[in-house]
């Protein structure tokens, strides 16, 4: 059984169990209805009693404001922080009152385990397939003078590490209140031994991991930009301080939403911890009339004592089985030919064959033609907007282009910005008002474009008509989905004063029902979410599109690591890679092929180069590593995931070479990839032990035909030698015999 109330060991107070295969989350119901959280780490079956509650009587910041006079909130491990009392750690909750004040006090009122997990109305969340997976406890706490309930949910997977938290606020008083923040999730951890791993960054080099020690007072990441943001990922994990990539105690926490979110630690004077996770404070507030009600998004907790590899493959497994969803879940990803890097803005139909042409001869299953195919669209300055085609570029429109895709074998994909409006464009003159701005202000155009007001229905109903009268226009198989700024001059026209606060959590649910939407009515459409690429890489967005644009950035050696750190939480299925041309587009960085092709190998595969201007050898070169990835593809984007080296581990290893294995479900099958990220003479030999293969069986290198017992490969390693003259790369294919 996944939830077990019963009274504790000392017979006095009461606990809610919540375990999960390896994993135990204990919530104490304490004297008074008093909600303590009593720990989350390695499974138990029994709970005796609360040995984490401090008992002092000392300090004038320990108001005796309890009976007995020892106990405080402010040394309580708690299970959702309020303002107001004696708890002076930042809060979980706050809320503007009738009274004016904002202080609640938040106690026990009913529970109710539900078998299966429920939805989250309007927003994305993880999902089942029949209730048996996943057991919620619904614990429903009660304010003790106003009739404010709040209510938080623990849903707990049978056959997984997992608890997913999100949290609803019910007004049952008969006067608005208006909430300031909401917490999706908030955890006492009874001591601060541990270190707190982030991944941050900007465009072009997003998910950088970054590893400290946590220290008293504040520490987190935050996004104010209206997306989950290039510069911090909705992501942080709390590493145990032996905790490396197999072993060791890790605690991983992803929100489920995509836009301004924060994520804190805080360390008390007592040197506990508490973590929180939710939507910004920041220009956030929620009018919550008498009657309603408000849901804040899912936080997914991932529990491994096996460190990070663990770690990241429990988050692999559930996002890509229970978070994506649609035709494409599960099916292999074409290899995409991308016509941007190739052409940028300066493109035709007769260019777009030629290029298609090309790409057939090397393997590719799927032309996705970029910007600058609409409206006066000629530069990155206008026509956003105006999503209809450019019949002076493309003669014939797009069901000329698609059926010339489909005759060569081709299926065809298309770029859109949907959420944008240059103000050189048919749609701002027709509809000033549907931007996000503040009037009287000067507009901030970043990119000379401005966000579409999606709070507004009107505006969300107008996207919907238009891009299905798009995507039915001709035969699409693919779109490929851009979002390219953030958001400024945060203002609704259609709002009062009163509401202008919700406009950045109004815009990100609009998004989603415009993306329910539209994936609902076009399922057999392969949906890529980008946001200058990596922009906004978030289990929200990964609800609707199964696959996302990893980074703009293309050069294989700054790929690894962004690769790195985005596979340390997202499935390979989910990272869109392509091989581009040298030198490079953002770096200028010469490097082989082979390198580009394995690294791009290691998610969902393609091209963004102009294939017209390489020679035969080169196209057949190419042709061959489509060919291996249609091989490995499967076990790539479906298979176990393991890092052979730890990247953020400090050693001389790191800094020279890159190396990770994919394994098929069954273990019949791995892919091995190696690649050096430090050129040197005479590079020393790498050994690799590899992983997660099956332990009492033998595989066969599929191009020696040499054959090893797994024992050899994982306990004494395989040797990679002379890799950095030629390739810089290698990839080694092992069946099992
Ligand atoms: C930003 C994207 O990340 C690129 O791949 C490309 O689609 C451009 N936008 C087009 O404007």
């Amino acid at each position: 059984m996944g939830i077990i109330f019963e009274k504790c060991g000392n017979g006095e107070e009461s606990y809610f169990l919540l375990n999960t295969p390896s994993s135990s989350y204990i919530i104490s119901l304490l004297k008074d209805g008093i909600v303590s959280h009593s720990g989350w780490g390695r499974r138990i079956e029994k709970w005796s009693g609360n040995s984490s509650i401090w008992k002092i009587d000392r300090g004038v910041n320990l108001p005796p404001d309890l009976d007995p006079r020892n106990l405080s909130l402010d040394t309580l491990p708690q299970e959702y922080g309020t303002a107001g009392k004696s708890d002076f750690r930042p809060c979980a909750i706050e809320a503007a009152l009738k009274d004016g004040t904002n202080t609640l006090d938040l106690r026990y009122f009913s529970h109710q385990i539900i078998g299966g997990k429920p939805p989250l109305k309007g927003m994305p969340a993880t999902y089942t397939l029949n209730d048996g997976e996943v057991q919620t406890l619904a614990l429903k706490l009660k304010d003790t003078v106003y009739d404010i309930y709040v209510t938080l949910f623990y849903a707990v997977w049978a056959e997984r590490d997992v608890i997913c938290r999100w949290v609803q606020v019910e007004n049952k008083t008969a006067d608005k209140i208006k909430l300031e923040k909401v917490m999706s999730a908030c955890i006492d951890f009874a001591s601060s031994d541990f270190r707190m791993l982030q991944m941050s960054g900007a465009w072009g080099r997003e998910r950088k991991v970054y590893i400290r020690d946590l220290v008293p007072g504040t520490q987190g990441i935050e996004s104010r930009r209206g997306s989950s943001s290039h510069h911090q990922n909705p992501f942080v994990a709390l590493l145990s301080k032996d905790a490396s990539e197999d072993s060791g105690e890790v605690f991983g926490f992803n929100f489920v939403y995509s836009g301004n979110f924060e994520a804190r630690i805080d360390v008390d004077y007592t040197e506990s911890a508490r973590f929180s996770m939710g939507i910004n404070p920041y220009n956030f507030s929620w009018n919550l009339e008498a009657g309603g009600a408000f849901v804040a998004p899912e936080v997914v907790m991932v529990y491994s004592k096996d460190g990070l590899g663990q770690m990241s493959r429990t988050f692999h497994d559930l996002y890509r089985e229970r978070l994506c969803r649609g035709e494409w879940k599960n099916k292999p990803r074409p290899i995409v030919i991308n016509n941007w890097e190739a052409t940028y803005f300066d493109f035709n139909e007769k260019k777009l064959c030629e290029l298609a042409d090309a790409a057939k001869a090397a393997g590719v299953e799927m032309f996705v033609l970029d910007d600058g195919w609409f409206g006066n669209r000629f530069d990155d300055r206008r026509a956003l907007g105006d999503w209809f085609v450019n019949t002076q570029k493309l003669k014939g429109g797009l069901s000329y282009i698609a059926s010339e895709m489909k005759k060569r074998g081709l299926g065809f994909g298309l770029w859109v910005e949907p959420e944008m409006v240059s103000p050189e464009s048919e749609l701002y003159k027709a509809h000033p008002d549907w931007c996000i701005h503040i009037p009287g202000r000067e507009m901030y155009l970043a990119r000379t474009q401005l966000m579409l007001d999606l709070s507004r229905k009107e505006v969300t109903d107008y996207l919907f008509e238009t891009l299905s009268a798009v995507f039915a226009s001709a035969e699409i198989s693919y779109i490929k989905w851009d979002f390219n700024r953030y958001m400024t001059d945060v203002h609704s026209d259609a709002l009062d004063s009163e509401h202008q606060q919700e406009v950045a959590h109004r815009y990100v649910l609009g998004l989603y029902s415009l993306l329910e939407r539209l994936t609902a009515k076009f399922p057999h459409i392969l949906f890529e979410s980008c946001a200058s690429g990596g922009g906004r890489f978030d289990p929200g967005i990964l609800y609707y599109m199964p696959q996302i644009w990893t980074s703009d950035n293309t050069d294989a050696l700054s790929r690894i690591s962004i690769q790195a750190g985005t596979t340390l939480v997202y499935p390979p299925s989910a990272m869109s890679c392509h091989v581009s041309a040298v030198p490079n587009h953002q770096t200028a960085r010469i490097t082989p092929l082979a390198q580009r092709a394995f690294t791009a190998m290691a998610g969902t595969y393609g091209y963004e180069l102009d294939m017209t201007k390489l020679s035969k050898d080169e196209i057949a070169q190419i042709a061959e590593y489509s060919e291996l990835y249609k091989k490995i593809r499967t076990v790539v984007q479906y298979g176990s995931f393991y890092r052979l080296v730890s990247p953020w581990e400090k050693s001389d290893k790191v800094e020279k070479y890159a190396a990770w294995m994919n394994v098929a479900e069954d273990k019949s099958f791995a892919v091995v990839t190696v690649s050096w990220v430090y050129a040197e003479a005479l590079a020393p030999k790498i050994v690799l032990r590899l992983k997660g293969l099956d332990e009492n069986a033998a595989y066969k290198d599929t191009k020696t035909g040499k054959i090893y017992s797994a024992k050899e490969l994982m306990y004494y390693g395989l040797l990679f030698a002379n890799m950095w003259a030629g390739s810089a790369s290698e990839q080694i294919l092992l069946e099992r015999v």
